[in-house]
């Protein structure tokens, strides 16, 4: 049996965020707190998602001190923020970050404690406040996932929080809302959907419902993650992307991500490098080493892709599959560590903590080929021998 869990409601298109007020107003919610970062406190979407709630009546306040990759510190002092006021529900509004942040004040302002309580494989399902999501990126999926993603900053590790209570009661998914994102964040959220999309296929608790999803997902986002990047305003492949990022989410959020994901939280924490471009540096070898074990899939992902026919073998196309992730990887211009100013000792020093912390997310359990610590090790030190 599979446990199917979608946000009730999504609004998916341009001008999708003027709908706030009216998707509050159906679920009866009246108090919600804005949870942004200052990028989009300072550039008006924050106050203009205020403005539009306050129109219909509806009273709001702003936490607008997110973080790039949330840690304790800063989601407790939102939590704080919170109880000050009187609200009955939360809004994420920004990229991967603002929403995982929202996602964490909604469980511990209701349940309490510490956010390590709340890591996996602690399954928080019990409902916090509703939340809200409006993402600005293409790429976590996160306003239709339930998970967020925590930095324990004491520890040096990023804290995988997983359950029902984290999935977005609604998401208002506005491709209007990306058209400002410059070229870099646009290839690595996009690869980020990648991933999602290809790690929910392949992963062991995959399932039709989500092979659906992930399968029209990776093609949707292959087919424009390259004219995204080239040309930022292109709002026809703007559109798909966020598309094909949200249906990504559903996907993984449905099914699973696996060993590329567990090996590059780890990556984030210690080198705090933004998660799609740890994501991306990592694709291509990990599918490489993962391929052998799950060649009809990786097949699969090929074919759909029109990497491959389907007069090629399964393991011809699971290699064009890889072939194509090394390229896309040089066409997005993504760097690896090296390039990265990340010294080789510390990469070197700090990989057998990354290896076990992967281990610990529970992520490349779910992989086709379940790696030991060594081989985790290996991997971590072939992206630093390719980059
Ligand atoms: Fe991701």
């Amino acid at each position: 049996m599979n446990l199917l869990a979608l946000p009730r409601t999504l609004r998916v298109g341009g001008g999708a965020v003027n709908e706030t007020p009216a998707v509050l107003a159906g679920l009866e919610l009246k108090r919600p707190l804005i949870v942004t970062d200052p990028f989009f406190a300072k550039n008006g979407l924050a106050e203009r998602v205020a403005e539009l709630l306050a129109q219909a009546k509806i009273a709001t306040r702003t936490f607008s001190e997110t973080v790039p990759d949330p840690t304790v510190a800063s989601v407790e002092k939102a939590v704080a923020f919170l109880a000050a006021g009187d609200h009955d529900s939360v809004i994420g509004l920004g990229g991967g970050s603002p929403i995982d942040t929202a996602k964490a004040v909604a469980v511990l302002s209701v349940h309490g404690g510490k956010m390590r309580d709340y890591k996996a494989p602690h399954l928080q399902d019990e409902a916090g406040l509703p939340i809200i999501a409006i993402p600005t990126t293409a790429g976590t999926g996160s306003e239709a996932t339930r998970f967020s993603i925590i930095t324990d900053e004491e520890r040096d590790e990023k804290m995988l929080c997983a359950g029902l209570a984290y999935l977005p009661i609604a998401a208002l998914v506005d491709y209007e809302l990306t058209l400002s994102m410059p070229a870099r964040l646009t290839a690595d959220t996009g690869v980020d959907a990648i991933t999602h999309a290809i790690e929910a296929y392949v992963s062991k608790r995959a399932n039709p419902f989500a092979d659906a999803l992930a399968l029209a997902a990776m093609r949707t986002l292959w087919d424009n993650i390259r004219l995204a990047y080239a040309d930022p305003a292109n709002r026809a492949a703007r559109e798909k992307m966020m598309l094909g990022a949200t249906q990504a989410g559903i996907a993984f959020s449905n099914s699973s991500v696996a060993l590329v994901h567990g090996m590059s939280r780890p990556i984030g924490a210690f080198f705090h490098l933004a998660h799609g471009l740890s994501n991306a540096m990592l694709l291509p070898a990990v599918t490489a080493f993962s391929a052998e074990a799950g060649l009809e899939r990786y097949a699969d992902c090929a074919r759909t892709l029109r990497l491959a026919t389907e007069h090629q073998s399964d393991a011809e196309a699971a290699q064009t599959l890889v072939d194509a992730l090394f390229t896309l990887n040089a066409d997005l211009a993504v760097p690896g560590p090296r390039r990265l100013g990340i010294e080789e000792r510390r990469w070197q020093e700090v990989t057998p903590t990354m290896a076990q912390q992967a281990i610990a997310s529970g992520s490349p359990a779910n992989n086709p080929r379940v790696p030991d610590a060594a081989e985790i090790e290996a991997l971590y030190g072939r992206i630093w021998q390719t980059s």
